[in-house]
Protein backbone atom coordinates (compact mmCIF):
# COMPACT_ATOMS: atom_id res chain seq x y z
CA UNK A 1 0.00 0.00 0.00
CA UNK A 2 1.54 3.48 -1.14
CA UNK A 3 0.47 5.33 2.11
CA UNK A 4 -0.33 4.24 6.14
CA UNK A 5 -3.40 5.06 7.88
CA UNK A 6 -1.33 7.66 9.90
CA UNK A 7 -0.30 9.60 6.83
CA UNK A 8 -3.71 9.95 5.82
CA UNK A 9 -5.66 11.10 8.81
CA UNK A 10 -5.10 12.92 12.24
CA UNK A 11 -7.91 11.14 14.08
CA UNK A 12 -6.87 8.02 16.17
CA UNK A 13 -8.74 5.09 16.03
CA UNK A 14 -12.51 5.61 16.82
CA UNK A 15 -13.01 2.09 18.81
CA UNK A 16 -10.27 0.41 20.73
CA UNK A 17 -9.80 -2.09 24.25
CA UNK A 18 -7.49 -0.77 26.53
CA UNK A 19 -6.59 -2.01 30.43
CA UNK A 20 -9.86 -4.54 30.08
CA UNK A 21 -12.09 -1.27 28.91
CA UNK A 22 -13.63 -0.46 25.50
CA UNK A 23 -12.71 3.01 24.56
CA UNK A 24 -14.88 5.42 22.30
CA UNK A 25 -14.89 8.45 20.45
CA UNK A 26 -17.62 9.95 22.13
CA UNK A 27 -20.20 10.34 18.55
CA UNK A 28 -23.05 11.95 20.51
CA UNK A 29 -20.90 14.80 21.92
CA UNK A 30 -19.48 15.93 18.19
CA UNK A 31 -18.85 18.27 16.64
CA UNK A 32 -18.91 20.11 20.17
CA UNK A 33 -16.59 17.98 21.98
CA UNK A 34 -13.95 15.66 21.00
CA UNK A 35 -13.49 12.69 24.06
CA UNK A 36 -13.34 9.72 24.48
CA UNK A 37 -15.16 7.80 26.69
CA UNK A 38 -14.05 4.32 28.66
CA UNK A 39 -16.89 1.71 28.84
CA UNK A 40 -16.90 -1.04 31.81
CA UNK A 41 -19.67 -3.25 31.41
CA UNK A 42 -20.97 -4.88 28.87
CA UNK A 43 -23.96 -3.29 29.22
CA UNK A 44 -22.63 -0.35 28.81
CA UNK A 45 -21.28 -1.26 25.51
CA UNK A 46 -24.95 -2.15 24.46
CA UNK A 47 -25.78 0.93 25.47
CA UNK A 48 -23.84 2.71 23.66
CA UNK A 49 -24.20 1.25 20.15
CA UNK A 50 -28.42 1.69 20.92
CA UNK A 51 -27.61 5.34 21.40
CA UNK A 52 -25.30 5.33 18.40
CA UNK A 53 -22.33 6.71 20.79
CA UNK A 54 -20.86 4.57 18.19
CA UNK A 55 -22.10 3.64 15.33
CA UNK A 56 -21.44 2.96 11.57
CA UNK A 57 -21.52 -1.01 10.76
CA UNK A 58 -17.99 -1.80 11.19
CA UNK A 59 -17.30 0.06 14.38
CA UNK A 60 -20.00 -1.05 15.59
CA UNK A 61 -18.77 -4.86 14.77
CA UNK A 62 -15.58 -3.51 16.44
CA UNK A 63 -17.49 -1.89 19.66
CA UNK A 64 -19.23 -5.45 20.29
CA UNK A 65 -15.96 -8.09 19.46
CA UNK A 66 -14.30 -5.55 22.06
CA UNK A 67 -17.75 -6.15 24.26
CA UNK A 68 -16.59 -9.74 24.71
CA UNK A 69 -12.99 -9.19 25.13
CA UNK A 70 -13.88 -6.86 28.18
CA UNK A 71 -16.13 -9.59 29.50
CA UNK A 72 -13.24 -11.84 29.09
CA UNK A 73 -10.97 -9.65 30.91
CA UNK A 74 -12.92 -8.09 33.71
CA UNK A 75 -15.52 -11.67 34.70
CA UNK A 76 -15.56 -13.18 37.92
CA UNK A 77 -16.84 -16.69 36.93
CA UNK A 78 -15.39 -19.59 38.82
CA UNK A 79 -15.19 -22.24 35.78
CA UNK A 80 -15.95 -22.38 32.83
CA UNK A 81 -19.69 -22.91 33.22
CA UNK A 82 -19.62 -20.08 34.84
CA UNK A 83 -17.76 -18.06 32.32
CA UNK A 84 -19.57 -19.61 29.19
CA UNK A 85 -23.18 -18.83 30.84
CA UNK A 86 -21.95 -15.13 31.15
CA UNK A 87 -20.97 -15.35 27.66
CA UNK A 88 -23.95 -16.10 25.86
CA UNK A 89 -25.47 -13.58 27.90
CA UNK A 90 -23.71 -10.82 26.69
CA UNK A 91 -23.72 -12.31 23.22
CA UNK A 92 -27.32 -11.80 23.04
CA UNK A 93 -27.27 -8.54 25.11
CA UNK A 94 -25.13 -6.88 22.29
CA UNK A 95 -26.80 -8.70 19.29
CA UNK A 96 -29.91 -7.28 20.42
CA UNK A 97 -29.29 -4.06 19.88
CA UNK A 98 -28.93 -3.08 16.09
CA UNK A 99 -30.33 -4.86 13.25
CA UNK A 100 -29.49 -3.80 9.82
CA UNK A 101 -25.78 -3.62 9.92
CA UNK A 102 -24.63 -7.04 9.57
CA UNK A 103 -21.53 -6.38 10.77
CA UNK A 104 -22.28 -6.79 14.15
CA UNK A 105 -23.61 -10.06 13.95
CA UNK A 106 -20.49 -11.13 12.05
CA UNK A 107 -17.97 -9.58 14.42
CA UNK A 108 -19.96 -11.72 17.45
CA UNK A 109 -20.08 -15.02 15.63
CA UNK A 110 -17.12 -14.71 14.67
CA UNK A 111 -15.53 -14.39 18.66
CA UNK A 112 -18.55 -17.04 19.63
CA UNK A 113 -16.91 -19.62 16.83
CA UNK A 114 -13.50 -18.99 18.26
CA UNK A 115 -14.75 -19.68 21.77
CA UNK A 116 -16.97 -22.75 20.43
CA UNK A 117 -13.82 -24.48 18.67
CA UNK A 118 -11.62 -24.29 22.10
CA UNK A 119 -14.37 -25.19 24.58
CA UNK A 120 -11.88 -27.88 25.82
CA UNK A 121 -9.32 -25.39 26.61
CA UNK A 122 -8.55 -24.42 30.00
CA UNK A 123 -10.87 -21.22 30.96
CA UNK A 124 -7.52 -18.26 30.58
CA UNK A 125 -6.28 -19.67 27.29
CA UNK A 126 -10.46 -19.22 26.31
CA UNK A 127 -10.47 -15.70 27.62
CA UNK A 128 -6.76 -14.98 25.78
CA UNK A 129 -8.82 -16.40 22.96
CA UNK A 130 -11.26 -14.23 23.10
CA UNK A 131 -9.36 -11.20 23.45
CA UNK A 132 -7.27 -11.68 20.56
CA UNK A 133 -9.96 -12.30 18.17
CA UNK A 134 -11.22 -8.90 19.23
CA UNK A 135 -7.90 -7.36 18.31
CA UNK A 136 -7.98 -9.01 14.77
CA UNK A 137 -11.33 -8.26 14.07
CA UNK A 138 -10.28 -4.45 14.57
CA UNK A 139 -6.69 -4.58 12.99
CA UNK A 140 -8.46 -6.35 9.65
CA UNK A 141 -10.87 -3.16 9.57
CA UNK A 142 -8.26 -1.21 9.47
CA UNK A 143 -5.98 -3.04 6.68
CA UNK A 144 -9.55 -3.41 4.57
CA UNK A 145 -10.03 0.22 4.99
CA UNK A 146 -6.39 1.20 3.72
CA UNK A 147 -6.99 -0.97 0.93
CA UNK A 148 -10.60 -0.25 -0.37
CA UNK A 149 -8.99 3.99 -0.32
CA UNK A 150 -6.18 3.09 -2.71
CA UNK A 151 -8.54 0.73 -5.11
CA UNK A 152 -11.36 3.54 -4.82
CA UNK A 153 -8.83 5.97 -5.33
CA UNK A 154 -7.24 4.13 -8.42
CA UNK A 155 -10.54 3.69 -10.44
CA UNK A 156 -12.06 7.72 -9.63
CA UNK A 157 -10.74 10.33 -11.90
CA UNK A 158 -10.22 14.00 -10.32
CA UNK A 159 -13.67 15.48 -9.20
CA UNK A 160 -16.16 16.51 -6.59
CA UNK A 161 -17.70 13.83 -4.81
CA UNK A 162 -20.91 13.94 -2.80
CA UNK A 163 -21.54 11.70 0.38
CA UNK A 164 -24.42 10.51 2.47
CA UNK A 165 -24.12 9.96 6.56
CA UNK A 166 -21.10 8.96 7.59
CA UNK A 167 -18.73 6.47 6.08
CA UNK A 168 -15.71 7.84 7.87
CA UNK A 169 -13.23 7.03 9.93
CA UNK A 170 -15.85 7.53 13.28
CA UNK A 171 -17.95 4.66 11.54
CA UNK A 172 -15.08 2.22 11.31
CA UNK A 173 -12.12 1.60 13.65
CA UNK A 174 -9.85 3.91 11.45
CA UNK A 175 -10.37 5.84 8.13
CA UNK A 176 -13.11 4.71 7.29
CA UNK A 177 -14.74 3.17 4.27
CA UNK A 178 -15.98 6.13 1.70
CA UNK A 179 -13.13 7.49 4.54
CA UNK A 180 -10.40 5.92 3.22
CA UNK A 181 -11.14 6.36 -0.62
CA UNK A 182 -11.44 10.57 0.68
CA UNK A 183 -8.81 10.35 2.39
CA UNK A 184 -5.94 8.66 -0.42
CA UNK A 185 -7.68 11.07 -3.44
CA UNK A 186 -7.25 13.90 -1.19
CA UNK A 187 -3.60 13.12 -0.62
CA UNK A 188 -3.12 13.02 -3.99
CA UNK A 189 -4.49 15.89 -5.52
CA UNK A 190 -7.63 14.38 -6.70
CA UNK A 191 -10.65 15.25 -4.54
CA UNK A 192 -12.02 18.96 -6.11
CA UNK A 193 -14.64 19.25 -3.36
CA UNK A 194 -16.69 17.16 -1.10
CA UNK A 195 -20.25 17.46 -0.46
CA UNK A 196 -21.64 16.26 2.66
CA UNK A 197 -25.20 15.42 3.19
CA UNK A 198 -26.21 16.53 6.77
CA UNK A 199 -28.15 13.09 6.83
CA UNK A 200 -31.59 14.26 8.46
CA UNK A 201 -32.65 12.74 11.34
CA UNK A 202 -29.65 12.90 13.25
CA UNK A 203 -27.46 14.38 11.20
CA UNK A 204 -24.54 12.07 10.99
CA UNK A 205 -23.07 13.75 7.74
CA UNK A 206 -22.96 17.59 9.54
CA UNK A 207 -21.88 16.40 12.87
CA UNK A 208 -19.73 13.78 12.06
CA UNK A 209 -18.80 13.91 8.55
CA UNK A 210 -18.33 17.22 8.04
CA UNK A 211 -16.31 17.55 11.16
CA UNK A 212 -13.85 14.77 10.95
CA UNK A 213 -13.07 15.56 6.57
CA UNK A 214 -12.62 19.54 8.39
CA UNK A 215 -10.44 18.16 10.41
CA UNK A 216 -8.76 16.46 7.67
CA UNK A 217 -8.56 19.36 5.92
CA UNK A 218 -10.26 17.95 3.11
CA UNK A 219 -12.15 20.71 1.34
CA UNK A 220 -15.97 20.23 1.80
CA UNK A 221 -19.20 21.73 1.11
CA UNK A 222 -22.63 21.16 3.62
CA UNK A 223 -25.62 21.19 2.08
CA UNK A 224 -29.18 19.52 4.01
CA UNK A 225 -30.36 16.74 2.03
CA UNK A 226 -32.97 18.25 -0.04
CA UNK A 227 -30.38 20.23 -1.43
CA UNK A 228 -28.51 17.39 -3.57
CA UNK A 229 -31.10 17.31 -6.25
CA UNK A 230 -29.91 20.36 -7.43
CA UNK A 231 -26.56 20.57 -7.05
CA UNK A 232 -26.10 17.29 -9.46
CA UNK A 233 -28.39 18.96 -11.79
CA UNK A 234 -26.08 22.24 -11.83
CA UNK A 235 -23.12 19.93 -12.66
CA UNK A 236 -21.81 20.16 -9.68
CA UNK A 237 -21.19 16.18 -8.71
CA UNK A 238 -18.78 13.45 -10.59
CA UNK A 239 -19.33 10.96 -8.35
CA UNK A 240 -21.55 10.01 -5.38
CA UNK A 241 -19.73 7.55 -2.96
CA UNK A 242 -21.63 6.08 0.10
CA UNK A 243 -21.08 3.05 2.62
CA UNK A 244 -23.53 0.33 3.55
CA UNK A 245 -24.78 -1.72 6.28
CA UNK A 246 -25.55 -4.73 4.22
CA UNK A 247 -24.77 -5.76 1.15
CA UNK A 248 -26.73 -8.78 -0.14
CA UNK A 249 -25.79 -11.94 -2.64
CA UNK A 250 -27.34 -9.53 -5.67
CA UNK A 251 -25.72 -6.24 -4.95
CA UNK A 252 -28.89 -4.79 -3.45
CA UNK A 253 -27.76 -2.99 0.01
CA UNK A 254 -28.98 -1.30 3.05
CA UNK A 255 -27.47 2.21 4.22
CA UNK A 256 -28.76 5.33 6.15
CA UNK A 257 -32.39 7.06 5.01
CA UNK A 258 -31.86 9.11 1.90
CA UNK A 259 -29.12 6.90 0.01
CA UNK A 260 -31.79 5.46 -2.47
CA UNK A 261 -33.14 8.62 -3.19
CA UNK A 262 -29.59 10.14 -4.31
CA UNK A 263 -29.10 6.95 -6.23
CA UNK A 264 -31.93 7.48 -8.47
CA UNK A 265 -31.17 11.01 -8.94
CA UNK A 266 -27.58 9.94 -9.44
CA UNK A 267 -28.94 7.66 -12.69
CA UNK A 268 -31.42 10.27 -13.58
CA UNK A 269 -27.95 12.64 -14.20
CA UNK A 270 -25.56 10.00 -14.96
CA UNK A 271 -23.25 9.94 -12.05
CA UNK A 272 -21.53 6.92 -11.24
CA UNK A 273 -22.61 5.49 -7.91
CA UNK A 274 -20.70 3.80 -5.56
CA UNK A 275 -20.59 1.65 -2.41
CA UNK A 276 -17.75 1.34 -0.34
CA UNK A 277 -17.62 -1.55 2.31
CA UNK A 278 -15.64 -4.24 3.54
CA UNK A 279 -16.24 -8.12 2.63
CA UNK A 280 -17.70 -7.90 6.43
CA UNK A 281 -20.63 -6.35 5.65
CA UNK A 282 -21.67 -8.76 2.62
CA UNK A 283 -24.14 -10.96 3.48
CA UNK A 284 -24.36 -13.61 0.99
CA UNK A 285 -27.40 -15.49 2.78
CA UNK A 286 -29.86 -13.37 2.25
CA UNK A 287 -31.02 -12.96 -1.76
CA UNK A 288 -32.38 -9.88 -2.31
CA UNK A 289 -32.83 -6.00 -0.12
CA UNK A 290 -36.59 -6.80 0.04
CA UNK A 291 -34.86 -9.39 3.45
CA UNK A 292 -32.82 -6.86 5.37
CA UNK A 293 -34.50 -6.37 8.34
CA UNK A 294 -34.61 -2.50 8.44
CA UNK A 295 -34.56 -0.66 12.47
CA UNK A 296 -37.14 1.81 13.04
CA UNK A 297 -35.83 4.34 15.81
CA UNK A 298 -37.32 6.28 18.48
CA UNK A 299 -39.76 9.27 16.92
CA UNK A 300 -37.87 12.13 18.87
CA UNK A 301 -35.08 11.91 16.29
CA UNK A 302 -37.92 13.03 13.85
CA UNK A 303 -39.25 15.58 15.78
CA UNK A 304 -36.21 17.16 17.11
CA UNK A 305 -33.09 18.42 16.11
CA UNK A 306 -29.97 18.79 17.92
CA UNK A 307 -32.04 18.95 20.91
CA UNK A 308 -34.65 21.67 20.12
CA UNK A 309 -38.16 20.05 19.20
CA UNK A 310 -39.23 21.20 15.81
CA UNK A 311 -42.50 19.88 15.58
CA UNK A 312 -45.82 18.82 17.37
CA UNK A 313 -46.19 15.42 19.12
CA UNK A 314 -47.42 14.16 15.56
CA UNK A 315 -47.16 10.25 14.56
CA UNK A 316 -43.82 9.81 13.13
CA UNK A 317 -42.16 7.32 11.21
CA UNK A 318 -38.19 6.96 11.38
CA UNK A 319 -36.56 3.70 9.42
CA UNK A 320 -33.02 4.35 10.22
CA UNK A 321 -32.11 2.96 6.44
CA UNK A 322 -33.46 2.25 3.18
CA UNK A 323 -32.82 -0.23 0.86
CA UNK A 324 -30.84 0.86 -2.96
CA UNK A 325 -31.46 -1.96 -6.05
CA UNK A 326 -28.49 -2.90 -7.11
CA UNK A 327 -29.64 -1.68 -10.59
CA UNK A 328 -28.67 2.01 -9.42
CA UNK A 329 -24.89 0.77 -8.68
CA UNK A 330 -22.02 1.35 -10.52
CA UNK A 331 -19.94 -0.91 -8.60
CA UNK A 332 -18.95 -1.98 -4.63
CA UNK A 333 -15.20 -1.39 -3.20
CA UNK A 334 -14.23 -3.86 -1.32
CA UNK A 335 -10.72 -4.58 0.06
CA UNK A 336 -10.82 -7.61 -2.40
CA UNK A 337 -11.01 -5.34 -5.48
CA UNK A 338 -13.38 -3.59 -7.20
CA UNK A 339 -17.07 -6.06 -7.88
CA UNK A 340 -19.25 -4.41 -11.44
CA UNK A 341 -22.65 -5.75 -12.52
CA UNK A 342 -23.59 -8.48 -12.90
CA UNK A 343 -23.35 -8.17 -9.02
CA UNK A 344 -24.49 -12.04 -8.25
CA UNK A 345 -22.30 -13.81 -10.32
CA UNK A 346 -19.21 -11.58 -9.61
CA UNK A 347 -19.75 -11.33 -5.91
CA UNK A 348 -20.19 -15.15 -5.39
CA UNK A 349 -17.25 -14.77 -7.45
CA UNK A 350 -15.36 -12.78 -4.32
CA UNK A 351 -16.57 -14.84 -2.08
CA UNK A 352 -14.77 -17.87 -3.93
CA UNK A 353 -11.52 -16.00 -4.61
O1 LIG B 1 -27.28 4.71 11.95
P1 LIG B 1 -25.81 4.73 11.65
O2 LIG B 1 -25.18 6.06 11.89
O3 LIG B 1 -25.07 3.60 12.32
O4 LIG B 1 -25.73 4.46 10.09
C1 LIG B 1 -24.47 4.40 9.48
C2 LIG B 1 -24.51 4.23 8.01
O5 LIG B 1 -25.56 4.12 7.41
C3 LIG B 1 -23.18 4.11 7.32
O6 LIG B 1 -23.25 4.64 6.04
C4 LIG B 1 -22.80 2.63 7.23
O7 LIG B 1 -22.86 2.03 8.48
C5 LIG B 1 -21.46 2.42 6.66
S1 LIG B 1 -20.17 2.86 7.76
C6 LIG B 1 -18.71 2.55 6.98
Amino acid sequence: MKYKPEELTKLPRSVQFREGKVVLIDQLLLPREFKTVALETVDEVARAIKTLQVRGAPAIGAAAAYGLALLAETSKAKNKDEFFDEFYRAYEVLKNTRPTAVNLFWALNRVKKVVEEHREDSLESIKRLIVSEAHKIADEDVDANLKMGHYGAEILDEGNVLTHCNAGSLATVHLGTVGAVLRVMHKEGKLKLLWVDETRPVLQGARLSAWEYHYDGIRLKLISDNMAGFVMQQGKVDYIIVGADRVVANGDFANKIGTYSLAVLAKEHGIPFFVVAPTSTIDMSLKSGKEIPIEERPKEEVLTCGGCRIAPDVDVYNPAFDVTPHKYLTGIITEKGVVYPPFERNLKRLFRS
